[in-house]
């Protein structure tokens, strides 16, 4: 369902933020329409801009513990409708599409970006749903001093040109292998990542395990399963606002026969 929200109204709330923070106005966000309707729910809004044009944005009011999201990016493969970003592979399988790197004999990221369309913010929060193709193997073997190249087995969620490091989301085959893994062979995280990461392992088949939802950790990587806020990743940079746009990579550090980590589902927030 669409509302219409008319920026007349919302422009007060804007000008406000101008003031306050000593920038020049930005675009109508969600955190905006949340101030003037706070128990407005998760929906599409059109925003009547100046001169009538119009645009829209769907709202997260439910998303790491608070509302006023906007959101940029959202691929939900299970839609017939939808269709993977341009530069990614299809995989279909017993009904489950995914969206993983383009074939190749050697390491590679498969990359899409979102603008932030001029909306300052200072959180992001997301959650990505991925699957396992063959053996993935973490961040053994990947240049991990490299946020740009294939530094991981997984998605690597930055946000700038300089690549700011976001989050990163390990898949291993082996349980053994994720930093949380209790097993005696946990790789250490490069120093970019911090703790701001979630891994995974998954035996068997493409598909038969979801990765990065908290949920069917085995063995020595049960305590993965445990990371705080898992699915949903949040960073919250405090003080610090940007209109960096948010970059979205599958990255592996071998050929797509030997290791694959498409994608099956993301949604991604600022405010
Ligand atoms: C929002 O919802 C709460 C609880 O349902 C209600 O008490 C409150 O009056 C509502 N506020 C507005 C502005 O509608
Ligand atoms: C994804 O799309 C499917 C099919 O349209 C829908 O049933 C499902 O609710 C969507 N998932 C989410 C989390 O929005
Ligand atoms: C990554 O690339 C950016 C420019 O594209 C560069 O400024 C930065 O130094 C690179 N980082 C590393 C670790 O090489
Ligand atoms: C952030 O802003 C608040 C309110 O303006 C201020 O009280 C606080 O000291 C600031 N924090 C930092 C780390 O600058």
């Amino acid at each position: 369902m669409l509302k219409s929200v008319f920026l007349c109204i919302l422009l007060l709330q804007c000008y406000k933020r101008c003031s306050s923070y000593d920038h020049s106005c930005q675009a109508v966000a969600c955190d905006d329409i949340r101030n003037y309707w706070p128990n407005t729910s998760s929906d599409h809004y059109k925003i009547v801009g100046k001169g009538g044009t119009t645009y829209n944005i769907y709202c997260g009011q439910d998303r790491c513990g608070s509302g006023g999201w906007t959101r940029l990016a959202y691929l939900n493969m299970s839609d017939p409708t939808q269709s993977c970003p341009s530069g990614f592979r299809l995989y279909q399988s017993g009904g489950v599409r995914a969206c993983g790197r383009p074939a190749t004999n050697d390491g590679s990221c498969a990359s899409v970006q979102f603008p932030s369309n001029g909306i300052r913010y200072s959180q992001i929060c997301g959650r990505v749903v991925g699957y396992q193709y063959s053996s993935p193997d973490g961040l053994i073997g990947g240049n991990q001093d490299n946020i740009n190249g294939s530094y991981v087995d997984g998605v690597s969620i930055t946000r700038g040109s300089l690549r700011n490091h976001v989050w990163t989301l390990i898949a291993s085959w082996s349980h053994n292998y994720c930093p949380c893994s209790t097993g005696g062979s946990a790789y250490p995280v490069p120093p970019f990542i911090e703790t701001h990461y979630f891994c995974e392992s998954a035996s068997g088949q493409l598909f038969a395990n979801i990765l990065w939802d908290g949920q069917d950790c085995r063995y020595s990587d049960k305590a993965c399963c445990s990371a705080p806020g898992i699915p949903w990743f949040h960073r919250d940079y405090g003080n610090t606002t940007t209109t960096d746009y948010i970059e979205l990579r599958v990255c592996g550090d071998e050929g797509t026969d030997n290791e694959d980590i498409p994608v099956g589902y993301y949604e991604i927030y600022i405010k």
